[in-house]
């Protein structure tokens, strides 16, 4: 992946300034690879654990049928976004277009009854012995409203029909919350997480891993580009560093007033994982209170848009409205398959396609929105993947959970809670109880 900021309108003395600032800690993250998951950064350790791979590998082997059609991920939040960003890039957005591909997953995450109304028809139509499902219910704490329902129900719905059914179970969540002991009491199959990595940083934990090897991803590939990604996101210079150098640049626009981050994705696949990443900012950045608890009321809005769609519906305002953002565009070397646009049925309605394929397409219109921004004076950064594979998934989702980090110290605040989401956790369960 390629990160280029010299449009971010952030000078190089800056950039440098903002590096020396971080290198410290920079040095503290080497630190952090030699003591597993004691510290709160512990998630960097994921892509080098032996022991993680083996469990994965070994429960995914107990689940292995020949007939897996469906991979039912109960979870929500930092439990799904992770492992639905990755499928949906790889598979999920074109699932509709190859309805004889298996495994396929489903989400499950909100309790949206029509949603568990069709889930049911669905499962009386579409499966015919337990073989052909694997569910796994992926919660941390063990003990999310949504989750703990959902799981309930959907299970309820399948214990109906197959006996046998809790065989194809699996139950990932911190070793030892409530959710682990009655899974142990029950004899269920069990995968932990480490206790420091936090749901928004554990996609590379099993929480990510076993569900997308289930469904055929390479995850090898995905923990080696992550991997290939720590490396360089532990350089004490800014310039090889993209999670410092992004860091920075967010950071010197914020105290600009650009207090969104747009991240323009210019590949629909890639949407979910530009949600993944809207999390990962809005959570670890977005904090009432700094390290000392004094009270900031401090963070990033992040926003995603897609190409060329929300051209036709935010372009007005992001060409023209409120200049108080900083956006990123994402995009991947785009594939040259696909055949030339011959005008035909349509000739005359539009120069300049004769002769191009999609993708030149698509190159032209990011070109063009890129010298619209120049010439409007927005600022923006740009990431570039090499291509769409689980390597360069897992390289760029590193970049963004070590990005944060530095984020979290420039910032001043605990990138890895989230105090104010519990209240509403509390006042769902009070009303739930009452
Ligand atoms: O990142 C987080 O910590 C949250 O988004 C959680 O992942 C989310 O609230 C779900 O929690 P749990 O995994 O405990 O069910």
């Amino acid at each position: 992946m390629k990160l280029t900021y010299n449009k971010s309108r952030v000078s190089e003395e800056e950039i440098v300034t903002i590096g020396e600032q971080l290198s410290s800690y920079a040095e503290h993250l080497k630190e952090v690879l030699q003591h597993g998951y004691e510290d709160e950064e512990s998630s960097i350790n994921l892509p080098s654990d032996k022991e993680l791979m083996e469990s994965v590998g070994a429960a995914v082997r107990d689940k292995n049928t020949t007939s897996l059609k469906y991979i039912l991920v109960i979870g929500i939040g930092g439990s799904n976004l992770g492992t639905k960003a990755i499928y949906d890039a790889l598979y999920g957005h074109f699932d509709i277009l190859e309805p004889s591909r298996m495994p396929k997953m489903i989400f499950l995450d909100t309790t949206n009854p029509a949603f568990l109304a069709h889930l049911e028809s669905f499962f009386d139509k579409e499966i015919t012995n337990e073989e052909e499902v694997v569910i796994n219910v992926i919660s941390k704490g063990g003990s999310t409203t949504e989750t703990v329902v959902n799981a309930e129900l959907a299970l309820g719905m399948l214990r109906k029909k197959y006996a046998g059914i809790m065989n194809r179970l699996v139950v990932t969540t911190d070793f030892g919350s409530l959710l682990w002991k009655i899974a142990e009491e029950k004899d269920i199959t069990r995968l932990s997480i480490p206790e420091k990595v936090g749901g928004r940083y554990s996609v590379l934990s099993a929480v990510g891993l076993f569900p997308l090897a289930k469904a055929g991803v390479n995850v090898t590939s995905l923990l080696s580009g992550a991997l290939e990604m720590r490396e360089r996101c532990l350089s004490l210079d800014i310039g090889k560093n993209p999670a410092m150098a992004s860091a920075a640049a967010l950071f010197i626009n914020y105290r600009r007033g650009k207090t969104i981050n747009d991240n323009f994705i210019f590949h629909p696949e890639l949407e979910s994982l530009g949600k993944w990443y809207r999390q990962l900012l809005g959570e670890s950045i977005g904090k009432e209170h700094n390290r000392e608890g004094e009270v900031v009321h401090i963070g990033i809005t992040p926003t995603i848009s897609i190409g060329s769609t929300d051209l036709h519906s935010v372009g007005q305002l992001y060409l023209g409205g409120p200049e108080d953002k900083l956006t990123t565009f994402i995009s991947a070397e785009y594939d040259k398959r696909g055949s030339v646009v011959t005008p035909e049925v349509f000739a005359g309605v539009l120069s300049g396609v004769a002769g191009k394929k999609p993708a030149d397409v698509a190159e032209a219109i990011l070109k063009g929105v890129k010298i619209a921004y120049e010439k409007k004076g927005l600022p923006f950064m740009e990431a570039l993947l090499p291509d769409i594979t689980p390597a360069s998934l897992g390289a760029f989702m590193q970049f963004k959970m070590m990005e944060m980090m530095y984020l979290g110290q420039l910032f001043n605040v605990n990138p890895f809670d989230q105090p104010n989401v519990e209240l509403y956790k509390i006042e769902t369960k009070n009303i739930l109880n009452s």
